[in-house]
């Protein structure tokens, strides 16, 4: 374990800004990191940088979570119960339980970062999100330094949320995150209408979980940049949430705007269709702009630094509330 100092975080952080951290260490293993817990406590956490836009150097000890390996806990006929470290990329976890047969992680292929930061934002895409498969999340209690598991339902998992994000912020290191996978009669959720229509261009009746992985990987790669390639954090916003009395006044002036009923009272319009509506989509202000293909994903061309990225939110929150009176609230954590 050897402590860095003044390294770029460029390469770790999908957004690609380059800040800088004062001190850095990466950690590889629970040893490592109970022995870092005995002399530091004030520190920033990182682990893959997929869900975070720096807009500043870091002064305190940046701690890279770089712990692997996936162990097969038990198994019955039909489920496979499996605990990964934290550090596993996540995509490469989900195309090793595709290869195992393990199914319920298939619609959320492709997603960027690692397996221990998806319960903190319940990671979610095409009708499927982490938590229905989550059994239970392994941490670190910062200030105590004991391991603190937290059951499903501990968790409180919402729409891209969760206690992680609220009560148990900045109080634990997420160590592992374990799973409940089927082994066989795979419960496959293709209701998702552009996996649908890739399963029949592809004239595929009975899909498998290996189908499904490949509709979505196509349909992310069609819609969404690829941060290896373009900077960027996925959705920077999350889908609002609004009355219906507001809803039926947009529909009166927009009958094909998109929406998914919440209650009765509630409804969600997709965050991508507002922005487009306002004239942001595919524009490019410098180095910082919003995806051509879709409005939700803000994208950083080289070197917009992370202020620039933000302030371009800000302004894009400001239009959406001036011409829909909705507010907008960022998914990114803001650095
Ligand atoms: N839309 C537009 N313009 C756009 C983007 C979207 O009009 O620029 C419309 C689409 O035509 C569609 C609707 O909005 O009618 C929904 O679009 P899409 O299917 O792309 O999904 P989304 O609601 O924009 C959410 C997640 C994505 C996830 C997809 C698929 C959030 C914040 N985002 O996006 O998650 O991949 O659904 O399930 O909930 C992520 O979190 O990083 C992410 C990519």
């Amino acid at each position: 374990m050897t402590i860095l100092e003044n390294i770029s975080l460029r390469e770790y952080n999908t957004f690609g800004v380059d800040c800088y951290a004062k001190r850095f260490v990466t950690i590889n293993s629970f040893y490592e990191l109970q022995q870092l817990l005995t002399s530091e406590k004030d520190f920033f956490l990182i682990s893959g940088g997929s869900n975070m836009l720096l807009t500043q150097n870091i002064d305190k000890l940046v701690v890279l979570i770089d712990i692997k390996g996936v162990s097969i806990d038990k198994e019955d006929a039909n489920s496979v119960y499996l605990t990964v470290n934290a550090g596993e990329n996540w995509h490469n976890f989900v195309l090793w339980c595709i290869s195992q047969d393990y199914g319920g992680l298939e619609n959320l292929s492709l997603i960027p970062g690692n397996v221990g930061t998806c319960p903190i934002q319940n990671i979610g895409a095409y009708g499927v999100e982490v938590k229905d498969t989550i059994t239970k999340v392994e941490t670190i209690e910062i200030t105590s330094g004991k391991l603190v598991t937290f059951s499903n339902s501990d968790c409180n998992f919402g729409y891209r949320n969760s206690i992680f994000k609220n009560e148990a912020k900045g109080k634990y290191i997420l160590t592992a995150v374990s799973f409940k996978l089927s082994k066989n009669n795979h419960v496959l959720n293709t209701s998702y209408g552009a996996i649908e229509t890739a399963l029949k261009e592809n004239n595929i009746v009975s899909p498998t979980i290996k189908d499904v992985s490949n509709a979505v990987i196509a349909i992310r790669q069609s819609k969404l940049p690829d941060p290896k390639e373009i900077g960027n954090s996925g959705s920077f916003f999350k889908n609002p949430v609004i009355s219906n009395t507001l809803f039926n006044n947009i529909q009166k002036e927009h009958p094909t705007v998109p929406s998914y009923k919440i209650s009765e009272d509630l409804v969600k319009v997709p965050a991508g269709w507002l922005i487009e509506q306002c004239g942001f989509k595919g524009k490019r202000f410098g180095d910082a702009g919003v995806h051509k293909n879709q409005a939700l994903v803000l994208v950083n061309y080289g070197n917009a630094t992370g202020k620039e990225i933000h302030k371009l939110a800000q302004e894009i929150q400001q239009t959406v509330m001036n011409n829909f009176n909705i507010s907008l609230e960022i998914e990114v954590n803001v650095i």
